[in-house]
């Protein structure tokens, strides 16, 4: 186990995920951790990450000094290197200037542990403003780059070591070399972890969080929220009901396979609320797109209240939090980028305590997870699907009839990017209705009806994204199947804008 302790880099959730690569266990934990409480966990290594203050500044995050007498190997990243220094006596020197991007370090000859094998001159990735000038007494300078005269330091003898740059970004060129030497050769990690572990663990926490207690969980059919849901159920069974609310704008088929999955496959106490009509209801007349995310949010919000109201003694309330959503609203060290809205953006007053289990992981992490949990491909797969449904994929009024148009279209689009392969390399892919409609002919005859544009996307993150470069032969079948299968469409349009300036979904 390696402890890496946060002192609000951006960058620190990604050395716990590369750790986890080499099949080591690591968590990421607040730099306000005791030493006392660190020796009782009983890492094998601790990483300082990087962070944005000066070891100068008033405010500037500290961590328990006697956390480096605890004979345990230390490796200081960036801010982290620099706090080591201080601590034992190098200097730090204060900057106003940040240096950020790719630098070329130069080692020492003699081949310093972290760096064994590696060239003498690698490319790194540098995110700092103060930097080492000199290292403490007792430690080398293992590297050297043009702006940092001491940009690695080591003492294999305390076994603390430090580096300025980021070895855990990918532009550094030799950053997991460097972060494999520290966890192998250093702190004698064995690498036998693996998502079953990871799943073994979790069960016993729950179990201990929950006791006797039952547990409820808002299932939307997700990703997260389903493998949230399976974890929890793995440990503690009946204890978990489900509620997964059906506001009639989900994709074809999809209420029955969650069912199918949860309820029959898993045998989870899943009750389905049926409220198409509710949200039918409040949605009547309105076409503006904010408004209509607006009453669905909170439309959500009443259905679920109803139901968990009628549920006793139900402590827990689990929620598929993933790490990311954890970063971007904020943690003790990390600003906020923006704020996460949870699954159905649940209301604050619920009376119940959070079970997060997934919140150290990303999503591909997640993705294993399910499988490993017997969760199906189609879930574990599925793409991003927002909220509140189809009504952002009909644009202006909602009818049910816009509705089957783009429900019908969009399961012939996923059937046909399926049978062509294209599942797992296109991010996001779905028909939309613009909501007007032109001239066509078929047969001997005159037709005046709906357009249904695709839109096929790219991305890493869903910030940005580019669109899909679909072969033509494939937009063609899903061209002629939606105007020969679906009453009235009778045209076919590809959009092909990039977000930004364009956004993935149309509202
Ligand atoms: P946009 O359209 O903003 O979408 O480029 C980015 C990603 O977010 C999804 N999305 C939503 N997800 N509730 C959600 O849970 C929403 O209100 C919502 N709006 C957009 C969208 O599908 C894409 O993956």
């Amino acid at each position: 186990f390696i402890l890496v302790l946060d002192f609000g880099s951006q960058y620190n959730q990604l050395i716990t995920r590369r750790i986890r690569e080499f099949g080591i266990y690591s968590e990421l934990h607040s730099h306000k951790l005791t030493a006392d409480e660190v020796k009782a966990m009983n890492p094998k290594g601790i990483i300082l990450s990087g962070g944005p203050n000066s070891v100068y500044g008033d405010n500037s995050f500290r961590c328990d000094e006697e956390i480096f007498e605890l004979g345990i190997p230390v490796l200081g990243i960036c801010y982290g290197m620099q706090l080591m220094t201080h601590h034992f006596g190098g200097k730090v020197e204060r900057a106003n200037e940040r240096e950020y991007g790719k630098a070329a370090i130069t080692l020492k000859e003699s081949q310093p542990v972290l760096f064994q094998d590696t060239p003498l001159v690698q490319t790194v990735w540098m995110s700092h403003s103060d930097k080492v000038i000199e290292a403490p007494p007792g430690f080398t300078t293992d590297a050297t780059s043009p702006s940092c005269p001491v940009a690695a330091i080591s003492d294999d003898e305390r076994k603390m070591y430090g580096v300025q740059f980021h070895p855990e970004v990918r532009h550094s060129e030799y950053g997991n070399n460097l972060l494999k030497q520290f966890v192998f050769a250093v702190c004698d990690c064995e690498g036998d972890w693996t998502m079953e572990n990871f799943i073994d663990m979790e069960v016993e926490k729950i179990r201990e969080q929950v006791g006797d207690q039952k547990v409820l969980c808002a299932l939307s059919g997700g990703v997260d929220s389903s493998v949230v849901a399976a974890l929890i159920h793995k440990a503690i069974g009946d204890q978990l009901t489900c509620i997964f609310v059906d506001h009639g704008l989900l994709r074809k088929g999809e209420a029955d396979s969650v069912m199918r999955t949860f309820r029959d496959g898993f045998h989870m106490n899943v009750i389905k609320v049926d409220a198409k009509d509710r949200f039918m209801n409040k949605l009547a007349g309105v076409s503006d797109p904010e408004q209509k995310r607006k009453i669905i949010g909170n439309e959500f919000i009443y259905v679920f209240d109803d139901e968990a109201a009628k549920l006793k003694d139900t402590h827990f309330l689990a929620q598929g939090t993933l790490y990311t959503d954890i970063i971007e609203s904020g943690t003790d060290t990390a600003q906020t980028i923006k704020s996460h809205h949870n699954v159905g953006g649940l209301p604050e007053d619920l009376q119940f305590e959070l079970i997060e289990p997934l919140n150290t992981l990303f999503k591909d992490e997640v993705r294993v997870l399910g499988s490993e949990l017997g969760v199906s491909d189609e879930i574990v797969w599925r793409q991003p699907f927002p909220g509140p449904g189809l009504a952002i994929r009909v644009l202006g009024e909602i009818t049910d009839e816009k509705l089957k148009i783009v429900r019908e279209s969009d399961a012939i689009l996923r059937e046909e990017i399926s049978n062509a392969g294209l599942d797992r390399d296109i991010w996001q892919y779905f028909t939309v209705l613009p909501n007007f409609r032109s001239v066509g002919v078929m047969g001997d005859t005159r037709t005046y009806d709906h357009t249904i544009g695709i839109r096929a996307v790219t991305s890493i993150d869903g910030m940005t994204s580019d669109w899909a470069r679909i072969p033509w032969d494939v937009l063609e079948k899903i061209s002629t199947r939606c105007v020969n299968e679906v009453e009235h469409i009778n045209r076919v349009v590809y959009d092909i804008t990039s977000k930004p300036p364009a956004t993935i979904e149309w509202e």
